[in-house]
């Protein structure tokens, strides 16, 4: 491993920032976390102080200029991720954007396509892609382990929003009310998406109905219940390009824990289940069967697969986020293959916008480019 160091700066030095991104950076021996910026200067300078950045700012574009910053971290809210990435290519710099990076897939191929003209790296936050359970998973399918792979079942879902007082903050300001919102479909299934297709191909056609079952909440900023019909349930059925059949659920009214994610991967010679559900004080289970031995047995998730410093019992956000930024900056300074980038996540947002209009239109709906 070459001994260089990468200069990041981060911008939203708030509750996610803290959680998930700042102690990954706080924990890579080759990262020089140059600068921390936030609007609210005094989020920036505790944040600074707590993970040792040299500078803080409170203009991003201040930033984004300072020439010891080689890539941008966006942990903003959804509508500045795509104005702070686009700046953040414009000004030469890798990018690491959390998820959506915008709510049409046009704009996000769009970006894609200009980080890839400029020469910089681009990652989406997709978190569950570095859940060591999932990463195995995918080796077992890519190696053959798993044979041909057959269903792919996908669930995103906990009691995040089952009780109707805690607030609601993911409806934009000036949103109709007087439809269903696809809300747990979009907040939850990009990941899932996302990682259904990681593991098993282009999506070719999907099905879908989704449903308000809570009809009122507590919404972020506006006083007492409102009449708000967002969909909390969604389910759809998958076929992908390469005829595997998958289905999927998203939720926020399912009981159970965070962040409530299973894989289920079924193929001609064996099948996995991963369980990335906080429980008891583990992050995450492995099962594992073959057609031969069709009990499905634990598979211990051993240390060396976890990001260095962690165990099953490092909450969830850092766990899986140290290994995102991790893979990132050592994509960077090693120059390997890119993974997890714009372009995956424009795809994600693509089958979302399919599975909503199959609801809307009662019907099987194409996934465009499938
Ligand atoms: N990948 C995941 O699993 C996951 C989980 C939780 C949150 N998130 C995402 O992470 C992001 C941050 O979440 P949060 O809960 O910390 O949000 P937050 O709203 O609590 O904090 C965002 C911070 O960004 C700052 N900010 C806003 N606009 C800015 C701008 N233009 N320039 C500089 N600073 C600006 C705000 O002052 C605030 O401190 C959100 O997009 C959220 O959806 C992702």
């Amino acid at each position: 491993m070459s001994e260089k160091r990468l200069g990041v700066g981060l911008i939203g030095a708030h509750t996610w920032a803290e959680k998930a991104h700042l102690p990954g950076y706080a924990a890579h021996e080759q990262v020089d976390l140059v600068a921390i910026c936030d609007i609210d200067e005094s989020r920036a300078r505790a944040m600074a102080e707590k993970f040792g950045a040299r500078r803080i700012y409170t203009d991003p574009d201040k930033m984004m200029a300072d020439a010891e910053v080689e890539m941008v971290d966006v942990c903003t809210p959804t509508h500045t991720h795509l104005p702070l990435s686009l700046a953040a290519i414009d000004a030469g710099r890798h990018v690491l954007s959390e998820k959506p990076l915008h709510t049409l897939s046009g704009p996000a191929f769009d970006a894609a396509a200009k980080a890839d003209a400029r020469g910089v790296r681009t990652k989406l936050g997709f978190t569950f892609r570095y859940s060591p359970a999932i990463r195995q998973i995918k080796a077992w399918i890519e190696d053959g382990t798993l044979g041909e792979i057959y269903h792919i079942h996908g669930f995103e879902q906990n009691s995040q929003w089952l009780d109707p007082q805690v607030p609601l903050r993911q409806i934009a300001p000036g949103m109709p009310r007087d439809k269903l919102i696809p809300s747990s479909i979009v907040g939850y299934g990009s990941h899932l998406i996302d990682l259904m297709r990681w593991l098993g191909g282009e999506f070719g056609s999907v099905a879908s109905t989704m449903k308000n079952f809570v009809p009122s909440r507590v919404v972020r900023g506006e006083e007492g219940l409102q009449k708000i019909p967002v969909e909390d349930g969604t389910v759809a059925l998958v076929e992908y390009a390469n005829g595997t059949q998958g289905l999927l659920q998203t939720s926020y009214i399912a009981v159970g824990n965070y962040p409530g994610v299973e894989l289920r991967v079924y193929g001609s010679k064996g099948a996995a289940v991963a369980r990335l559900i906080s429980e008891f004080g583990t992050a995450e289970t492995l099962k594992f069967a073959t057609a031969d031995s069709v009990e499905f047995k634990d598979v211990p998730i051993i240390e060396k697969v976890l990001p260095p410093g962690t165990t099953l019992g490092t909450p969830w956000p850092e766990l899986y986020y140290r290994n995102l930024v991790r893979f990132f900056v050592d994509e960077i300074l090693e120059d390997r293959p890119q993974e997890c980038t714009f372009f995956d996540g424009a795809k994600s947002q693509e089958i979302v916008d399919a599975i909503v209009k199959a609801h809307f239109e009662r019907r099987w709906v194409d996934v465009a480019g499938s």
